[in-house]
């Protein structure tokens, strides 16, 4: 139809005449009239049998050229025409080398006549839309209720169709056709078949409770049931969704209340709540940590987290893996075996259904508190002196608090009221001097850092040797005896064979000398059973 708006009409005038006459082509005279007749006009040329070009158009608009053959006729009706519309006409002659004569006409503009509304027909042409057919051209005589532009048909260039929107379904589409001051209605009642289900907007829910509010006439309302992936019947109602959770979601139409055939196309619902945990107590104790805390969602209250798990976990400062966590179903959780006095960093992960959801949250430097030194497995006793006793730990311990100090004391088994006590800060090394001569010790050891004392004390008994000294004199005092003795004795025996020879009767002083060297063994016995221990 727009072709035929401006139109451009080559008309040939090919008459059997012009190739008898066989006299000089004079300057061609020729008129025209225009009659507005129904869907346009009929144009009368009286002139030269020869070619005419016939341009009609709407004042203001460009033309354009189109070709029409006619041989036979000098009346030409030309259609697709706007009603009440005024045209500018021309007309011209063209001879054999294209030149063009216009030819005359009383007035060289016309105005189309009104049209009945009979001259136009609804017609179906595109699905979905309203659409009205006329020979005449009516592409700018609709306007419609909903203020929607006509738009030509696309198999029907002289149809006009105009889509209904959304609030005109279960209403009724007026299209008003205007021609100069008369107008008419044609008034179309829209049901829900023209209603385009992929043209429903449907926003898939950000929060919970879930809502999804479609895009839609007034007079249908959507019931959306959802199925959770992966179930195949699990049918769920938009309030029962579970956040973090992938969902297909479909919603049954219903017009006033009643459910018609149409189902919304299915779409993907799936709700990140954001989770915002905030620590409120952190209790670190010597091989355990508790941790509490709140969680708050903007998007999600705190009835639908009922289902959140936790895994707490937590690693020594200076590593970055975190061990195996700890699942927690409440809001707080105590992760154990760890190491008393050392800083850990602690991670709470929210989990859902055994996925880890949301952000993790990070407490870093907590410091457990002190525990127990190792026990000291192994000490090294040493005698430098024969009443001296050093003490050595053979291995070295871990204190597993702020000090490191060791603890020895050492009593007599006999007298433990006796008793020493030595610290060391840092070295496990002690040296008991001045202690008694063969004596019995109880020696223990102790880990001490600040705060507690190793579990069992290292303890072993520990003895002192002889008194070295004392013997060596007494030794050296039994040499003297003996060889005073012996001097004596030699004497003696000198002196009793110079008697002997004297008098045979002299016997008292040889039991007297046997009595002296008995004395002398007593103490040489008790020796030897020390030194053999
Ligand atoms: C055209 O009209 C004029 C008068 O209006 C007349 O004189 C002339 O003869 C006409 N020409 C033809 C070809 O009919
Ligand atoms: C045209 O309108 C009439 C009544 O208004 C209706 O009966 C008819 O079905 C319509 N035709 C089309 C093609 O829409
Ligand atoms: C159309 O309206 C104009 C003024 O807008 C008026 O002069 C004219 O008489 C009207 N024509 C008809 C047929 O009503
Ligand atoms: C046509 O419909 C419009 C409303 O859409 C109304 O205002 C007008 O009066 C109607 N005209 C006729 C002729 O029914
Ligand atoms: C429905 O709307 C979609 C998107 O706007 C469009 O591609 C499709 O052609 C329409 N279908 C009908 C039947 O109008
Ligand atoms: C929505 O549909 C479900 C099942 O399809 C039904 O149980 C429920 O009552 C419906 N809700 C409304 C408001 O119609
Ligand atoms: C959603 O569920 C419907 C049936 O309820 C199924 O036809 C459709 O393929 C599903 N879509 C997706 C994306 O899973
Ligand atoms: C629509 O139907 C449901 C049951 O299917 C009913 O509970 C509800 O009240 C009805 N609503 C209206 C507006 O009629
Ligand atoms: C945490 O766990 C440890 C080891 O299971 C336990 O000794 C400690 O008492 C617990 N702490 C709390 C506060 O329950
Ligand atoms: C040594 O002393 C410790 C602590 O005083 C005690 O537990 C241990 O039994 C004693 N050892 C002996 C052999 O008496």
């Amino acid at each position: 139809m727009a072709a035929l708006r401006d139109l451009e009409i080559l008309l040939l005038w090919a008459g059997i005449i012009s190739l008898a006459n066989s006299t000089p082509p004079s300057t061609p005279q020729c008129n025209y009239t225009v009659t507005p007749v129904k869907y346009g006009f009929e144009i009368s040329i009286t002139g030269t049998t020869g070619n005419y070009i016939m341009n009609i158009r709407e004042e203001g608009q460009p033309g354009k050229t189109h070709h029409q053959h006619s041989n036979q006729d000098l009346s030409y009706h030309v259609k697709f025409l706007k009603p009440c519309t005024e045209y500018e006409h021309h007309v011209a002659f063209v001879d054999h080398v294209g030149k063009e004569t216009p030819c005359n006409s009383a007035e060289d503009k016309t105005r189309t006549i009104g049209m009945n509304k009979d001259d136009i027909k609804n017609v179906s042409c595109t699905p979905g839309y309203v659409c009205y057919h006329s020979d005449w051209d009516i592409s700018t005589s609709l306007s419609a209720s909903n203020n929607i532009p006509a738009e030509p048909c696309k198999s029907d260039q002289t149809t006009f169709c105009i889509k209904p929107g959304f609030n005109d379904i279960c209403s009724d589409l007026t299209t008003t056709v205007t021609c100069g001051n008369t107008s008419f209605n044609f008034t179309k009642s829209i049901g829900v078949d023209f209603l385009n289900l992929s043209e429903i907007i449907q926003k898939p829910p950000t929060k919970l409770p879930a809502e999804i509010e479609p895009t839609l006439p007034k007079c249908l309302t959507v019931n959306y049931t959802c199925l959770e992936d992966g179930k195949s019947n699990e049918f769920k109602d938009l309030s029962e969704l579970e956040p973090f959770t992938q969902y297909n979601c479909t919603g049954q139409i219903k017009e006033n209340n009643v459910s018609i055939e149409d189902k919304t196309i299915a779409i993907n619902v799936q709700i990140e709540c954001d989770l915002d945990i905030s620590i409120t107590n952190e209790k670190p104790a010597d091989t355990s940590i508790v941790l509490s805390w709140t969680t708050n969602s903007n998007n999600c209250p705190s009835p639908h987290l009922q289902k959140l798990s936790y895994d707490c976990s937590c690693w020594p400062s200076s590593q970055w893996k975190p061990n195996d966590p700890t699942r927690s179903q409440g809001q707080s959780c105590n992760i154990s075996g760890l190491e008393p006095f050392t800083d850990y960093t602690c991670k709470v992960q929210p989990t859902y259904n055994n996925k880890n959801v949301g952000q993790p949250k990070e407490v870093k430097y907590l410091k457990t508190a002190a525990g127990k030194p190792d026990d000291i497995q192994i000490l090294r006793v040493e005698h430098p002196d024969h009443n001296v006793i050093t003490v050595t730990c053979t291995e070295p311990i871990r204190f597993r608090g702020p000090k490191k100090i060791y603890i020895a004391s050492l009593y007599e088994t006999s007298d433990p009221l006796k008793k020493f006590e030595k610290e060391s800060k840092e070295k496990c090394k002690f040296t008991f001097s001045d202690l008694r001569y063969s004596t019995f010790y109880n020696l223990t050891v102790t880990a001490y850092n600040g705060e507690h004392r190793s579990k069992l004390a290292k303890s072993q008994i520990v003895e002192t040797y002889y008194n070295n000294k004392a013997v060596i004199g007494f030794l050296v005092f039994l040499i003297i005896l003996t060889a005073v003795t012996l001097s004596l004795v030699i004497y003696k025996i000198y002196i009793y064979s110079l008697r002997r020879r004297q008098s045979m009767n002299e016997v008292s002083e040889d039991v007297m000398l046997q009595s002296t060297a008995i004395y002398a063994n007593v103490p040489r016995s008790e020796y030897r059973r020390k030194d053999a221990r």
